[in-house]
């Protein structure tokens, strides 16, 4: 795909569209839109525009599919994938403006966002009404609900109360030709026409623009308690998750931590005071939630019960808002303390619950055969592991040239334990080589052809996913 250069005449009618104050083509401006919290990656666009509304975002669109300029949709930059990166330069088009909560249903359980709205944001705005939007990524304090929708984001709660998309109900979204959509009902139910809403949600930016966002909210439970518990070895950790929900427990929570992403947690994330025993090859976080609070105390029965099969340390049980507080701020921050830690290549798998044991078994033979040492952390009880491939001192070379064949071959492992390459962080620039080790010739050119078919000139977030 070729496409044309922003030129003067281009610049002065997209400043017609948003106006002075709404368009940046400075170099220290632009800096900040030239990445996201992928690696180290940074690509500078052209141009950044700050749309204020979704009418002005339908001119930019058609404006820049007439002109055959690329527009790279963006929401507050915490991706883990490279998808908000304007790879093939042009426009990104930040949708940091759409901050507003539009309304909270309280009758019906919903709200009507913006898709610039910082996720803890909303959560609060409807938790003080008694309501729950539980999908709670570990950026939440900073991620906006539109880039959630682009990438599907999950969270520890995922575990329980499901992801992003099963919370979505109806969008409003421009679509690269600038026309403005809406993809279904506001109703828990839709049985009509093709499911475009959920088309929308985890397509990265790639099919439209997401402006209004309707979204399905719980009843705020009253209580939760969480544990920590030490395991002397990683395998029986891993193997512990499927036994307890095979307990018949349902925790709101299952989280996998090995031995040095504490390590790292601990160094680098301010006032951990957690005790980490360096004996303990992996930690599980594990956290019920509900309305009985002595329900929930024999949910913690019955997961000890399971836990004495196990060589486990001397269990942790939180019993102060503080100190809850301070375990998911250490677990939340591993990402970042890893990031500190090396440079890093961050994988993103996910299997069937109960393979979990496998594919980490599968991960660590991977780096003695590869000669590198892995981190993994991630939502156990979704069977969804970080696979964080640490550089360490590896000869550039040697990164460069076996990493990626590391990688195809633990993708490879994941296909084959019935699982995929992306569990909740989408597969944007980053993983777009390994697509092709889970799809078909069949599925991708299926899937090609519905990218070209919202946006035949390919403009919309070009050289991402499958274009
Ligand atoms: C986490 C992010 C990396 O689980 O998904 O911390
Ligand atoms: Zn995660």
């Amino acid at each position: 795909m070729t496409y044309n250069e922003i030129d003067q005449p281009f610049l002065n009618e997209l400043t017609a569209i948003v106006g002075e104050k709404n368009i940046y083509v400075n170099k220290e401006a632009l800096e900040k839109y030239s990445h996201d919290e992928t690696e180290d990656l940074q690509f500078l666009p052209e141009v950044a525009v700050t749309p204020e509304n979704t009418l002005q975002i339908s001119k930019i669109m058609r404006l820049c599919n007439h002109a055959l300029i690329p527009v790279t949709p963006r929401a507050a930059g915490t991706g883990l994938s490279g998808g908000a990166l304007p790879v093939k330069g042009g426009i990104v088009l930040s949708v940091e403006k759409f901050n507003k909560i539009l309304s909270i249903d309280e009758d019906n359980f919903q709200v009507t966002v913006e898709p610039g709205v910082i996720t803890e944001v909303l959560q609060n705005a409807v938790k003080e009404k008694g309501l729950f939007y539980p999908p709670d990524p570990a950026s939440k304090g900073s991620c906006f609900i539109g880039g959630n929708i682009a990438e599907n984001s999950g969270g520890p709660k995922a575990v329980k109360y499901g992801v992003t998309k099963d919370y979505v109900l109806n969008l409003e979204v421009v679509l690269p030709n600038g026309e403005i959509i809406w993809t279904g009902a506001n109703t828990l139910k839709n049985a009509t026409g093709y499911n475009l809403t959920q088309l929308m949600v985890g397509s990265e930016g790639t099919l439209g623009i997401v402006t209004k966002i309707i979204l399905r909210l719980l009843p705020y439970p009253k209580f939760n308690l969480l544990m920590l518990v030490p395991f002397k070895k990683m395998e029986e950790a891993a193997k512990a998750v499927s036994e307890i929900f095979k307990a018949g427990v349902i925790p709101s929570g299952m989280e996998f931590m090995e031995k040095d992403a504490l390590i790292f947690g601990k160094k680098y994330i301010e006032d951990v005071k957690t005790p980490v025993n360096e004996e303990d090859e992996a930690h599980l976080l594990i956290e019920v939630d509900g309305n009985n609070l002595d329900v929930l105390y024999q949910e913690m029965e019955q997961i000890n019960a399971v836990l004495e099969k196990f060589t486990v340390g001397e269990i942790l049980f939180a019993d102060s808002e503080a100190q809850k507080n301070e375990l998911w701020r250490l677990r939340r921050g591993l990402g970042e303390a890893v990031k500190r830690q090396s440079v890093y290549k961050e994988e993103d798998t996910v299997v069937p619950r109960a393979y979990l044991p496998q594919l980490l078994k599968e991960v660590k033979k991977l780096g003695q055969q590869y000669g590198f040492r892995s981190v993994c952390y991630g939502h156990a009880g979704d069977g969804n592991l970080h696979v964080n491939i640490l550089k360490d001192d590896m000869p550039d070379a040697k990164w460069q040239n076996e990493l990626p064949k590391a990688i195809a071959e633990l993708f490879k492992i994941c296909k084959q334990l019935g699982g995929t390459i992306s569990g909740e962080h989408g597969i944007g620039l980053v993983q777009k080589p390994y697509l092709p080790i889970v799809f078909s010739n069949t599925e991708m050119l299926l899937q090609k052809q519905i990218k070209e078919l919202f946006d035949p000139n390919i403009i919309l977030n070009p050289g991402k996913v499958f274009i």
